[in-house]
């Protein structure tokens, strides 16, 4: 049946490609957004606890997940799944694992279609001479949030979607070791020799010169500084488990995919641990040395910890840069968003691939026709995103899909790894071919502790009180006063926590609500779409094991 016999062409391109996948526009805009949020150094510790007992957990299961599946020919999650669990239900838990990656790109698309459009702005200069508000008010061109009105056109922005949406379907179809493989051999050396030009320039910046008010070195200590007393902050604890599910990409179906694509018996344990703690390079280093202290350089801590978040990287970065003189500031901007571009682009096609290989494998389309399908798939759904931006649709596609659907897909898929398909194998799995002795303590940590820290997370996501006030939402239940979901909590969430006015129109106009509510059907729609094509495939394929 394995018809799509591709390879990865070397170690060295699999690895790159794998961290490729991870390091990606979180690395440099979502991390330090969250630690400055959730303290600074308060965040790092619960952070890289996530990340071992988690994260690396995670990685090993999924590269092993994926490698099995690969032997029977699924390169993509429902028939991974299938393999592994016991019963037929379980290739429908691999239906996240398309759901997701298509999902995410499509709003991950347009995102890194702003970086590719800013890289063009630096190159011909067009932030020289602009106030700080125009610079931030450029930005506004490419969401066309500004008017307030619940449609919206921004036609730059079209443009540069179409180009990244274009570049991503020709490399996907080019194959893997020809297209993705060279991609990430290209794109990440660039990254992280932009990322260390830009984080030495940065960390180098003292109060005085240079129109900097503060050392640099403020903001780093901000990030650095332990602050103990929040670890007993559950909020805090969600927020960094939160992140190492986003930056190691796990939880999505994409690694696995990759990892379908080595062979029975090649190194997956030193491989995993390679591009994830790659990934924490240029997260925590390389990451938290550029916007944060940069910021914080010129405008001081209060306004970053005010104003911290997605948009200051392309409203805020580019004035600063000009204190650097035209010409600095000129190859700043290139490194700024040229290194967002190399993170975004070696992500998003990490997303399409798995989608591209159950079209492959399972409705035997070529090359090209699944880049073609996928294309169309990408095309209604990220002009959604687009279209409806400023009412929340991106916003939406970024909660349920980006955030939720991640933690639901890992707790099964932990414990179909560590439960169904059982510890002893799954061992086995990960350490054939190994080039490093796993610790072993990790057969118990992946079997007991990341499922339960998966529940526990599973839980804090759906009934997170108000304000994140756990203790106060826990004595005030047992005062007898109910608990208050945050806007943020799935439950709150469904419930429209947070919306003053819950109706649908008003004057005949749809309000963000409508536009919210429609984008869940819209997802829900895409999940059962997906998971009635995994059914038509299976009724035609007779998959043996
Ligand atoms: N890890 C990527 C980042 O840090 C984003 C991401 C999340 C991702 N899930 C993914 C990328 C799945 C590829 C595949 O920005
Ligand atoms: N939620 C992030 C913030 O508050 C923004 C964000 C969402 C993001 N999705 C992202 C950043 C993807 C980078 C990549 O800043």
């Amino acid at each position: 049946m394995a018809e799509h016999k591709e390879r990865w062409g070397s170690r060295v391109g699999l690895v790159l490609a794998m961290a490729g996948n991870a390091v990606g526009l979180g690395n440099f805009l979502r991390f330090p957004a969250q630690a400055v949020q959730n303290g600074g150094g308060a965040f790092i510790i619960p952070y890289l606890v996530s990340f071992l007992l988690m994260g690396i957990p995670l990685l090993w299961i999924e590269w092993a997940i994926g490698r099995h599946g690969g032997k029977y020919g699924h390169h993509s999650a429902p028939g991974m799944m299938d393999v592994i669990g016991k019963g037929n239900w379980w290739k429908y838990i691999g239906v996240f694992g398309i759901f997701t990656n298509l999902t995410v790109a499509a709003y991950y698309t347009y995102l890194e279609s702003w970086t590719l459009a800013y890289v063009w702005h630096s190159i011909t200069g067009a932030f020289s001479g602009m106030t700080s508000i125009e610079v931030a008010n450029f930005f506004l061109e490419y969401v066309d949030a500004a008017d307030g009105s619940w449609f919206n056109f921004p036609s730059s922005a079209l443009f540069w979607f179409g180009i990244t949406l274009a570049l991503n379907l020709w490399i996907l179809s080019r194959g893997l070791s020809k297209g993705v493989e060279i991609a990430s051999k290209i794109g990440m050396p660039l990254l992280i020799m932009f990322g260390i030009f830009l984080a030495i320039r940065t960390l180098t910046l003292d109060a005085g010169e240079q129109g900097a008010v503060n050392d640099a070195l403020v903001g780093l200590n901000f990030l650095w500084e332990p602050q103990f007393d929040s670890l007993t902050n559950p909020s805090v604890w969600m927020a960094a488990a939160g992140q190492i599910f986003f930056t190691l990409s796990v939880g999505m179906g994409s690694i696995h995919c990759y990892a379908a694509y080595v062979q029975e018996n090649d190194d997956i344990a030193l491989n995993a641990a390679s591009a994830g703690w790659m990934n924490e390079f240029v997260e925590v280093i390389l990451g938290g040395s550029i916007v944060v202290p940069i910021a914080t350089a010129y405008l001081g801590l209060d306004w970053v910890q005010d104003n911290v978040g997605l948009a200051m990287g392309f409203r805020t970065m580019p004035t600063l840069f000009q204190n650097w003189g035209p010409f600095l500031a000129g190859v700043a901007g290139v490194a700024w968003f040229g290194l967002l571009f190399f993170a975004g682009i070696t992500s998003s096609l990490a997303m399409g691939q798995p989608v591209m290989a159950f079209m492959q494998d399972e409705y035997k389309l070529s090359r090209g026709q699944s880049a073609r399908m996928f294309g169309l798939f990408m095309l209604i759904l990220s002009l959604w995103t687009v279209f409806f931006y400023g009412y929340g649709a991106f916003g939406e596609f970024d909660d349920w899909s980006g955030t939720f659907a991640l933690v639901v897909f890992a707790l099964f898929e932990a414990i179909a790894f560590a439960w169904v398909f059982g510890m002893e194998k799954g061992w086995a799995e990960i350490t054939r071919g190994a080039d490093i002795e796993v610790p072993y303590v990790f057969k118990y940590v992946i079997k007991y502790v990341t499922p339960l820290f998966l529940l526990v997370v599973f839980v804090g996501a759906l009934i997170a009180p108000a304000g994140g006030d756990w203790s106060g939402a826990l004595s005030g239940l047992f005062a007898g006063e109910g608990w208050n979901f945050s806007a943020g909590s799935i439950v709150g969430k469904l419930w429209h926590v947070g919306y003053a006015d819950k109706r649908w129109f008003v004057d005949g106009s749809p309000t963000p609500v409508f536009i919210v509510d429609a984008t869940r059907s819209l997802l829900l729609l895409v999940f059962v779409v997906i998971a009635l094509a995994v059914r038509h495939a299976w009724k035609r394929n007779q998959h043996t094991y």
